[in-house]
């Protein structure tokens, strides 16, 4: 089996390059692309050829525009990359008969109410990112049946700059800390989302029934605030040296830190359609972001 992978150096696209290769041959793309396969999402025609010139059986696409509050300065940009290109993508596939993953995002809704978001609940995006990765959506279900669609959210990985990473640098520095308390969702590690796509992807290969969009996220909900104690206190426990603890962490709302792009309050992933269909368990979210830390500290 060949797989082509695009956005191989993101949080989820690093880690897809471990959970796929026992699948396959995996042609794994970043935006600079290689010698004549073009990565950059803004290169639609290259895009297109480069599915031609792979003839993969498989694309996975953890390329996008990520940049949440940018992207309401950048809209152009943001709607190539979210939308048009995973567009192209699923033509592509379409013409070489692969199948398409492709992740997206709980921003897709507009964050009200407390129960966790299901798959068919009428979307309605805050902000220019959630718009245009629900434009992306709706253009890969429409070319191409044989597809996954994944939302997730508060994606983390150990590699790169993350939530914890910021927190515990503050713990370092100060004596206490302000974190958003009214924004509710799941750490969701870049691993989990990578190793459950390679047994949805065999899944999807042996039954084509189950192509379709499903919510992906680390099993139970918290807060920034309840995140930011979860790692204070962990670090707190492994011995290290912080001016701030779990219980120096202030609760205050989304108004107090302003920013271009309005976020959802509400961002619980119901994954119930997930795990029955792919007969996979969620683990609790404190079970990931306890590794990770244990890896960064
Ligand atoms: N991060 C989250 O909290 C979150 C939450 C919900 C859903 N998601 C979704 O999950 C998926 C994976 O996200 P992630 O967190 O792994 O993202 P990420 O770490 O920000 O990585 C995004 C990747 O997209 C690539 N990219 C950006 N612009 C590009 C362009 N013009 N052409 C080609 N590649 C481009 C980047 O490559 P270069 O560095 O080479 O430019 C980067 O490797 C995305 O679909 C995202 O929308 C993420």
């Amino acid at each position: 089996m060949k797989i082509l992978l695009f956005g191989r150096n993101g949080q989820v696209g690093w880690e897809l390059q471990r959970s796929l290769a026992p699948l396959g041959e995996v042609v794994a793309l970043d935006s600079q692309g290689e010698e004549e396969l073009v990565g950059a999402f803004t290169d639609l025609k290259g895009l297109a050829s480069t599915v031609v010139k792979v003839r993969p059986d498989v694309i996975v696409n953890a390329a996008a525009y990520t940049a949440v509050d940018k992207a309401e300065s950048e809209p152009e940009l943001a709607r190539t990359v979210n939308a048009l290109a995973p567009g192209v993508l699923a033509e592509a596939a379409n013409e070489v008969g692969a199948a398409l993953i492709h992740y997206s995002t709980d921003y897709v809704f507009d964050g009200s109410g407390s129960r966790a978001w299901r798959e068919d609940d009428a979307t309605g995006p805050l902000n220019v990112y959630g718009s245009t990765k629900l434009e992306g959506e709706q253009c890969v279900v429409r070319a191409l049946p044989r597809h996954l669609v994944f939302r997730t959210s508060w994606v983390y990985a150990a590699r790169g700059g993350n939530f914890a990473k910021t927190m515990l640098r503050l713990a370092r520095e100060r004596s206490e800390l302000m974190v958003i308390d009214d924004q509710h969702g799941a750490p969701t590690g870049a691993e989990l989302l990578a190793d459950v796509t390679a047994h949805a992807l065999r899944a999807l290969l042996a039954d084509p029934r189950k192509a379709g969009t499903y919510h992906l996220a680390a099993e139970g909900a918290t807060t920034w605030h309840g995140y930011a104690r979860f790692v204070l206190e962990h670090a707190r426990q492994a011995g290290q040296d912080l001016k701030a603890g779990a219980a120096h962490v202030r609760a205050v709302p989304t108004s107090a830190f302003p920013t271009p792009a309005r976020r959802p309050h509400n961002s619980r992933l119901d994954t119930a359609r997930l795990r029955a269909a792919f007969g996979l368990t969620l683990p609790p979210w404190q079970n990931g972001v306890a590794r990770m830390l244990q890896e960064i500290l």
